[in-house]
């Protein structure tokens, strides 16, 4: 079954195919309205649940919309409108949902969850976020990178801000695509330890920079995220924000970067917080472009996951 649960959990071959795949149905589809169907229709007569158990604005109209393309049929749940966490456990939701749908695309909190969808649904089952990873959205960067600069393999990629669920599958893309990836925050806001070790076990040049301007200097990618998560308590809003002021992602600190450096953020950001807003709209910025390759590449998640 291929279930796409984690970058580090996918065959580095399968993640290399699904990027190059999405480039080339990105490229075919040059010029065309948002709504016109795709010349290939490899989901005709297969149905889709999207079910949303956090807010989401990209995840959930770019596979909505990348589903219909390939010719496919969506259903958008949401988690509060189902049993999931009334009483029914989530096997025996994972079971029932196999019998009316072809593949799951699950957000939620606990990424146990999505494992257990996974372990007892019969269709493949894909991971749309949980508090702990993102892998969808690198799948995005990572082709991202590429459309704009090449190979990502060996360049310098420096997350600033929260060791987050995004900076998570980061990490996994850093050991599966083969970039160094400096991880510059508070100690406070570290990163995954048992996913740090397994990076460096894994060989992956992976460094921790609490200085915002030595973790910058020789990036090739700048990469932002919120300060306060989906996942996070909003009181602790006030001491996150303390603790990650000094790595706001501004105009200096873009200077100080290489001079062909990206920015990315997987968005909705926090203008003025995280990123200023001449950062996000200025040339180094790449963040609409990651957005819309969300459809591209998840397109193409789809298609391996069901082999089509
Ligand atoms: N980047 C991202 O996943 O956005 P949404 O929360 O809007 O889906
Ligand atoms: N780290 C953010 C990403 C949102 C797409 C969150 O989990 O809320």
């Amino acid at each position: 079954m291929n279930h796409f649960l984690d970058i580090h959990t996918t065959e580095r071959a399968a993640l290399r195919q699904m990027i190059d795949q999405a480039r080339s149905m990105k490229e075919a589809r040059a010029g065309r309205s948002r709504g016109a169907p795709d010349d290939e229709q490899p989901l005709a007569g297969r149905m889709v649940a999207l079910i949303f158990e956090k807010p989401s604005t990209r995840t959930r109209v770019s596979f909505d919309v990348g589903v219909r393309q390939m010719g496919g049929q969506t259903m958008v749940l949401s988690g509060q409108d189902m049993q999931l966490g009334h009483g029914e456990t989530i096997a025996d939701t994972a079971r029932v949902l196999s019998r009316y749908v072809d593949l799951i695309m699950l957000r939620t909190f606990d990424e146990a969850v999505l494992q257990e969808m996974a372990d007892y649904a019969s269709v493949p089952v894909i991971n749309g976020l949980t508090d702990r990873t993102h892998p969808c959205q690198i799948m995005a960067d990572v082709m991202t990178y590429e459309e704009h600069r090449g190979s990502i393999a060996g360049k310098n990629v420096t997350w600033l801000g929260d060791g987050n669920n995004v900076f998570a599958s980061f990490l996994h893309a850093a050991t599966q695509f083969g970039f160094n990836l400096t991880f510059c925050g508070p100690q406070q806001l570290d990163p995954d330890r048992e996913f740090l070790d397994q990076a460096r076990a894994a060989g992956t040049n992976v460094r921790i920079e609490r200085d915002p301007w030595k973790g910058v200097d020789g990036a090739d990618l700048v990469v932002a995220d919120t300060w306060v998560s989906m996942h996070d308590a909003q009181s602790s809003r006030e001491r996150r924000h303390n603790l990650l002021r000094a790595y706001q992602v501004n105009d200096r600190l873009m200077a100080a970067a290489s001079p062909e450096a990206l920015f990315m953020h997987c968005l909705p950001a926090h203008r003025e917080e995280e990123v200023t807003s001449s950062v996000m709209d200025g040339p180094q910025s790449v963040i609409f472009d990651e957005a819309e390759n969300r459809l591209h590449a998840q397109k193409a998640v789809m298609r391996w996951c069901l082999g089509v």
